[in-house]
């Protein structure tokens, strides 16, 4: 919840908190790309239960999505039910049966997930797994879980402010140990099952994420169906390209395409560049009442590709010229993908925005491909470009014609 991400990070004094978690490896082959699927919060958000879980695994597979890539199901909070005398926490009654639930979205190819709290509450003020977390991860491997979300929530005021009062370091020492002692719980287990921290980027996560077996961590607050939100959080993973790679990614939460009130310009730009920063493509969206529109965009399979590649290396920003922002992406084999974005409201001008090539680490006249065209494009030095507002240009070159020396590095990076 928004709320905990008000708490002032930047006082943490970093270099005091030496992780005290064990060093695990993230499980050996999980998340090589970052994973892709649906999630059930941002759109149905309380109003989840097994049959809508049942009728996303059903839409993923007559929509193509599936097939575009899109795995997990991942069923997020208000499943949690009451514990029983033995400690056993049961699903509430939308859910009357969890590993039938998860034989079906196996029978279908799929993969399911399932969210908790290290708090004795959820965010939605579901029980947590405080004092439960191997109970819990056997169950979920019982059951048959490939995907955990674990969110802070509760554990904030339930347990690191209670124990250790006015004291930061020592509060973040204790998140850290609260998602590693889950990390452990859920390798006890055998069961791969994917480890999705979500705390909201507190105490700089992607330092500290892969120790404790995170094959992914949100890396801000809540995302909400709007351009000004999304395009926050986008321009928040400036700099965190370094921390990303297979097995373990950054998350700029969840996917909103086909959500609130995003134009399909602003929904083409939302999911180019989630596919630029290598981020988790977890739709979040109606799947029964999606629109041709939103499915095209979502199963954009070369946007898909950039997303996927298996280089996993998240895309930067490279430079800005007023509202436009220019991101590129390093690929296998060579490729790149340059991403022109207007975040303008309105940038109608006799004088366009133009195009630097040198500034991308390229020189000469460049053949490639508009992803969302799927025509051939020449770009060339100073090209003036004129985007709507909100749109983007994504160009994907196969084989860039680079300069010679380093490659482009974002402003302000070494
Ligand atoms: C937090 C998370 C969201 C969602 C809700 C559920 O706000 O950041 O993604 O899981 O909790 O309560």
């Amino acid at each position: 919840m928004r709320i905990f991400a008000s708490l002032s990070l930047a006082s943490f004094v970093l270099a005091s908190l030496a992780a005290p978690a064990q060093k695990t490896a993230a499980t050996p082959q999980a998340a090589q790309t970052p994973p892709m699927g649906w999630n059930s919060w941002n759109y149905f958000a309380n109003k989840v239960d097994d049959k809508g879980i049942r009728a996303a695994a059903d839409q993923l597979i007559t929509t193509g999505m599936k097939d575009a890539g899109y795995i997990y199901v991942n069923i997020d909070d208000t499943w949690e039910g009451q514990r029983d005398a033995n400690g056993v926490l049961h699903p509430n009654a939308k859910f009357p049966d969890m590993k039938a639930l998860a034989d079906y979205v196996h029978s279908k190819g799929l993969k399911i997930g399932i969210y908790s709290s290290p708090g004795p509450k959820t965010c939605g003020g579901y029980e947590g797994s405080l004092g439960h977390e191997e109970q819990d991860a056997k169950m979920y491997a019982d059951w048959g879980i490939d995907y955990l979300k674990y969110d802070l929530c509760s554990y904030i005021g339930d347990v690191m402010e209670k124990e250790a009062p006015n004291d930061r370091a020592a509060q973040m020492r204790l998140m850290i140990d609260a998602y590693a002692k889950m990390d452990r719980a859920l390798k006890a287990t055998g069961r791969p099952i994917v480890y999705s921290l979500c705390q909201y980027g507190w105490d700089s996560v992607w330092e500290w994420g892969p120790s404790v077996g995170a094959n992914l961590w949100r890396s801000t607050g809540d995302i909400t169906p709007d351009w000004d939100r999304m395009y926050v959080i986008l321009s928040q993973q400036e700099g965190l390209e370094k921390y990303s790679g297979p097995g373990h990614w950054n998350d700029p939460d969840m996917l909103e395409v086909g959500n609130g009130k995003m134009g399909l310009a602003e929904n083409r730009t939302h999911f180019s560049m989630w596919a630029m920063l290598a981020a988790p493509l977890l739709a979040g969206n109606d799947l029964p009442n999606m629109t041709p529109e939103i499915k095209a965009v979502l199963t954009n399979r070369d946007v898909i590709a950039i997303d996927q590649d298996s280089l996993g290396k998240q895309g930067a920003r490279i430079y800005s010229d007023g509202e436009v922002d220019v991101w590129i992406r390093h690929l296998s084999d060579g490729a790149m993908a340059i991403a022109v974005v207007n975040a303008g409201s309105d940038r109608y001008s006799t004088h366009p925005f133009h195009l630097n090539l040198h500034k991308l680490g390229l020189t000469g006249a460049q053949t490639g491909k508009d992803l969302w065209t799927g025509k051939t494009v020449e770009l060339k030095d100073n090209m003036p470009l004129e985007l709507a507002s909100h749109d983007l240009l994504l160009v994907r070159l196969d084989s860039p014609k680079l300069l010679a020396g380093a490659p482009a590095r974002p402003t302000g990076s070494k």
